[in-house]
Parts: structure tokens; C-alpha cells; sequence
């Protein structure tokens, strides 16, 4: 942990502030030793570089959902790419961002998983970069962004985050509808953001996915997530063989080569030419997070821009991406009360299980699938 991270962080229990101590490390940085709180005394352990704010026993469905991506996460831990290559696919997931958004802004990516955007968030010249995750992703975020000074990986819950200050913009990839009331982790962010501050988020579709949340989704829940990881990481495997070679030889040349009239009859043409373009091991590392995950959300566009108009945010964007999830952004006013006080001026709430994603769809009978939504 860099010493200059104090700056930004709080004891995620009472907000007091937190003092640091340390036991290994080198100039600047600590390896070993922990943080107290001066206003509640909780102490919070700095392992490995990384401080620790998720303790005590987890909710049961976030233990297993932090189980899961942990193994997920070490195991898939290896960049396939070129970093200009995750620029471009950090882009084509934030779009309509571009590189300039990110110049001098001290962002938080929530939910980092192995620390890849956030990378390419400093590498779009962020000031700082604040990447978390409830899960042990953390050990892999930190060797991503080991070279980056201004990249900090902190162990923490997006209900609890440790911060006393607020962003100037938090994203969240894949991460939200995987949450056990999405909305309310959509929410705990909103509150950490400036006045003026962005978020955005992607999120599963509801929309052209029926087969998942009829077929795929219980399949999941019920069967894949609990088979132990191994077995599971060999099945993966076996689907990916099956699906690669439909990848590379019909999806992959359909898209704009001599084959094209084909492109429009192929199903979940969207997704799976966006596919076609990785290699083996990237598509099996997919494959497996869409059958590891022990809770997933689809959201019809309605109910994630609803998340949007109850934060009380503007100048929203929504925009479909690959014929199946959603992107979104908005801002939180500046100057203005909004239904989400401000870390600065209110404790960030930890977010209930309320149920507030409404009538989010995870696997729900009788709803048809919407055909191509329209656009914004
Ligand atoms: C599908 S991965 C996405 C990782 C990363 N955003 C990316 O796209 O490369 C979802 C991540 O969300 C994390 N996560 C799940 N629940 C969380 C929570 N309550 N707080 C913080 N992170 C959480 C998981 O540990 C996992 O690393």
C-alpha cells in the first residue's frame, strides 16, 4: 500500500480516520502491518500490500460470489493482450468515453477484478486510480498494476467502501448484476461521487437473453457454480472446444468477409463475433465466468435507467452493446441535493437487500424477450 493512500481513506465503520502502521515494506510503500481506526479502534490488516476492509463473516450469497470470482480471478490472471489492446477494449466497453475523460481525475474502479481497466484508466492519464474488490481478484489487481504508482488495490465491499473522499468518477464493469441487490451497490457508489462527478456501469441485459434467463441462469445457479472449481474449469474447457471452432470459422469470417449475407441468421450475432476476434484462452476465461458466478441480474434497459433517475443524475447516456447488456453514464449534479447525500456531507449508507432491483429479471417466468431495443 502506498503511504499517500491514507489520504483518501476512512474506517468504513464509523468513518473515523485511520492511522497506519506498518511492519514490512520500503520507502513509501507498505508491505505488512495494519490500519486503526482512531474513532471506533477496529483495526484493518495491510497483507501483502493490499489493506483489508471486508471482515467478519460475508452475507452467504456475497461469500460464495467472492469465492468464486477469487478463484476466477487467480486462475485467468495472465493479460492475453497487448495493453493497447485492453485500451481499445476498455473503450469499446465505457464507450461513449474517451481517453481524454480520464486526464487528472482520481477514479474508482469497483469491482476490478485482476486490475486490467483499471490500468488502462491511469494509462488514459488518470491521477489517481482507486481499484476494489471483495474477493482475493485483489492478489491479481495488485501484480497487474504493480509497475503503476498511481494504481492503489484495496480489499473492500461496495456496500462498506473506505473512502473519505468522493471520485471524480467510479466505473463498474461486470459487476453490479452480479451483486445480491444491484441497484443499492449502484447506489452506495453515486454516493461517493463529486458534485459533478460520472459513473458508469455495464450490466447484463434482459433483452435478447431469454434463453439465459430461462435455460442458462438456473443451470448456473443450481449446477455449475456449486461444482468444485476444477471440475468446473475442465467443462468450461470442453464447451469452449465446442464453441471456438463456430467462433474462428463461421462468426469470425461473417463479419465483413465474403460470407457476409450469412452474418444476419447467425444467433447472438452481437456477442459472439465480438467473441470470435480472442484467442482460446480468453474465450474459455469468458466461458467459465459465465457459468461460475453463483448470482446474476438481466436488466431491461427501463430498469437500469431507473437506477439513473433515482440517483437524481443527468446528462444520461444508455447504449446497448453487443445485442445483449447495457452501458451507462451519468453525472451527479453539481451543487444540487440529490436522492444520493454525498459522502461529504453524509456517510455513505450500507446498501440492504431490499430488493430493490424491482422486477430485475434472475430467471423469472413470463417475460418475453424484447426485440433490438431503441436506442436513447
Ligand atoms: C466479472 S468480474 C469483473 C472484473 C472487472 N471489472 C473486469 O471487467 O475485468 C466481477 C468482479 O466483481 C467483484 N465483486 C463481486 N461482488 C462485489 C462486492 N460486493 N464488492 C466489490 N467487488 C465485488 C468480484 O470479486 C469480481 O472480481
Amino acid at each position: 500500500m502506498k503511504i499517500h493512500l491514507l489520504d483518501y481513506l476512512v474506517c468504513p465503520e464509523c468513518k473515523g480516520s485511520l492511522r497506519c502502521h506498518p511492519q514490512e515494506g520500503r520507502e513509501g510503500e507498505v508491505e505488512t502491518g495494519a490500519l486503526h481506526c482512531t474513532g471506533c479502534a477496529a483495526e484493518f490488516p495491510i497483507v501483502r500490500g493490499i489493506p483489508r476492509f471486508v471482515r467478519g463473516a460475508l452475507s452467504a450469497d456475497k461469500a460464495r460470489t467472492a469465492d468464486a470470482f477469487g478463484w476466477e480471478w487467480q486462475e485467468f490472471s495472465e493479460l492475453h493482450d497487448s495493453w493497447e489492446t485492453y485500451e481499445q477494449q476498455f473503450l469499446d466497453w465505457i464507450a461513449p468515453l474517451t481517453p481524454d475523460f480520464f486526464r487528472e481525475k482520481v477514479v474508482l474502479d469497483a469491482g476490478c477484478g485482476m486490475g486490467r481497466f483499471s490500468a488502462a484508466a491511469v494509462r488514459f492519464g488518470a491521477r489517481e486510480v482507486i481499484a476494489i474488490d471483495l474477493s482475493d481478484a485483489v492478489e491479481s489487481a495488485r501484480r497487474t498494476t504493480a509497475a503503476l504508482p498511481n494504481v492503489h488495490v484495496v480489499q473492500a465491499d461496495i456496500y462498506h467502501l473506505p473512502f473519505a473522499r468522493p471520485f471524480d468518477f467510479a466505473f463498474s464493469i461486470g459487476v453490479l448484476h452480479h451483486l445480491p441487490d444491484p441497484e443499492g451497490g449502484f447506489q452506495a457508489l453515486v454516493r461517493h461521487l463529486k458534485d459533478g462527478g460520472s459513473i458508469f456501469g455495464w450490466v447484463y441485459g434482459r433483452e435478447n437473453n431469454g434463453w439465459l434467463v430461462y435455460v442458462g441462469n438456473p443451470l448456473r445457479e443450481r449446477v455449475f457454480s456449486r461444482l468444485p472449481r476444477p471440475i468446473l474449469y475442465g467443462l468450461s474447457f470442453l464447451v469452449t472446444a465446442g464453441l471456438h471452432p463456430l467462433l474462428k470459422l463461421l462468426y469470425r469470417p461473417a463479419d465483413g468477409g465474403p460470407v457476409r449475407p450469412l452474418a444476419s441468421r447467425l444467433p447472438y450475432r452481437g456477442y459472439l463475433t465480438w467473441l470470435a476476434q480472442f484467442g482460446f484462452r480468453h474465450n474459455h476465461h469468458v466461458v467459465f465466468d459465465h457459468m461460475v458466478a453463483p448470482t446474476a441480474f438481466y436488466l431491461r434497459r427501463e430498469e437500469f435507467a431507473a437506477w439513473f433517475q433515482r440517483a437524481g443524475l443527468e446528462d444520461v447516456q444508455l447504449s446497448w452493446r453487443n445485442q445483449n447488456s447495457w452501458r451507462g453514464l451519468g453525472r451527479r449534479p453539481a451543487g444540487v441535493a440529490t436522492a444520493q447525500p454525498a459522502i461529504s456531507s453524509a456517510p455513505a449508507q450500507p446498501a440492504t437487500s431490499s430488493g430493490r432491483a424491482g422486477g430485475t429479471a434472475r430467471g423469472e417466468a413470463g417475460v418475453a424477450a424484447h426485440g433490438e431495443p431503441v436506442e436513447p
